[in-house]
């Protein structure tokens, strides 16, 4: 079955065409970054307005790259949340339509289930179960995961998502947007540990993280004097070392604890290098294994829908008619 996928939660527009048998056949995505920059975040109306300019041109694109026809698709899986409520509403209204029109079933996605499960689309996947690490933009979790749909969370964060806490502290430091990116940019210049900053709840006990501490605490570092371009590099290396010290230790605790030796890692921190470093090492130190999506599956993208719909269309009957839906600004993943 030809499934096609839409991501619309944020400001990214992702279109994909995920064939059952063939796999993935066309992905596109079209960021927002330059229509967000200006403000140094997302503004949800504009982000809004840019989903309805772009996903039918996106669609044509993704049928033309795979070479398939509108009338082949035979399933519409689009992200209904959690997410920005009127961008979820520009994908969940041209899905449940499409799906009409095609008289094809509509299957609503969870959007951190399309990440978690985003590494299966690699050449060499791995098999549940598994721990996932979910690092993203608007959450940190840890999970159990022993098939589609069946998640258990084991940890998460009490306050700011790892995502959002580079995202901050690249805004407070004056750099540019999306801050993640920037920040560990400028971190391979600048030297860890000259400007010592906590590992928060590192030793905690649990699997939870609390990263808004640290945001704080390079903002007081600012505030007692302004950093020149070399203090700004070490900063954000020590930045970049603490969280990642932090997510390692726990990741990898959350295996040892439930005694798995797969851990999965997905979200747009899964793009870090310094995590990806850290991870594999320690992995290794254990004889666990670390899998990723592919680079440019671990943002935002149509195709980790696309698969996720077309897993819940296999194992757990998900579709629905196109009819009336809803979108779910906030949804918590063990709901689904
Ligand atoms: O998964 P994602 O594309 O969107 C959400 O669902 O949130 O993740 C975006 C987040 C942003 O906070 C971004 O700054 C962060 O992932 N990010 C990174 C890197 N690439 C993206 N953070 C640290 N290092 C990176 N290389
Ligand atoms: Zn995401």
């Amino acid at each position: 079955m030809l499934v096609l996928g839409i991501e619309s939660s944020c400001d990214e527009t992702g279109l994909a065409l995920y064939d059952t048998e063939r796999g993935l056949l066309a992905h596109a995505v079209h960021s927002q970054i330059d229509l967000h920059e200006a403000y140094g975040g997302v503004v949800p109306e504009l982000a809004s307005r840019d989903h309805i300019r772009r996903v039918v041109p996106l669609l044509r694109g993704v049928l033309d790259k795979a070479g398939c026809r509108r009338e082949e698709i035979g399933a519409v899986a689009y992200t209904a949340g959690p997410g920005l409520a009127g961008a979820l509403l520009v994908g969940a209204g041209f899905a449940e339509a499409l799906a009409l029109a095609l008289n094809v079933p509509a299957v609503p996605v969870h959007h951190l289930e399309g990440h978690l499960l985003s590494p299966l689309l690699s050449a060499d996947p791995p098999r549940f179960p598994f721990v996932a690490l979910l690092v993203s933009g608007g959450h940190t979790q840890l999970m159990r995961v022993s098939g589609v749909g069946q998640y258990e969370l084991l940890g998460e964060t009490l306050d700011d998502a790892a995502g959002e806490a580079f995202d901050k502290t690249a805004k407070l430091l004056g750099l540019g947007y999306p801050g993640g990116p920037q920040l560990a940019a400028l971190a391979v210049r600048g030297r860890p540990g000259r400007h010592a900053l906590p590992r928060p709840m590192l030793h905690s006990g649990d699997l939870n993280f609390s990263f808004s501490g640290l945001k704080t605490a390079v903002l007081t570092r600012v505030r007692e004097r302004s950093p020149d371009e070399g203090e700004k590099a070490d900063l954000c290396a020590e930045f970049q070392a603490a969280i990642v010290e932090v997510l390692a230790a726990k990741a990898l605790a959350a295996l040892k604890a439930i005694a798995l030796k797969q851990l999965v890692v997905a979200g747009g921190v899964g793009a870090n290098r310094a995590l990806r470093a850290a991870l594999d090492a320690g992995a290794q130190g254990m004889g666990a294994r670390v899998f990723y999506p592919e680079l440019d599956l671990c943002t935002d993208n149509g195709a980790m829908i696309a698969f996720a719909g077309a897993q819940r269309l296999t194992f757990a009957a998900a579709a629905k008619q196109a009819g009336g839906f809803g979108v779910r600004p906030r949804w918590n993943l063990q709901e689904v």
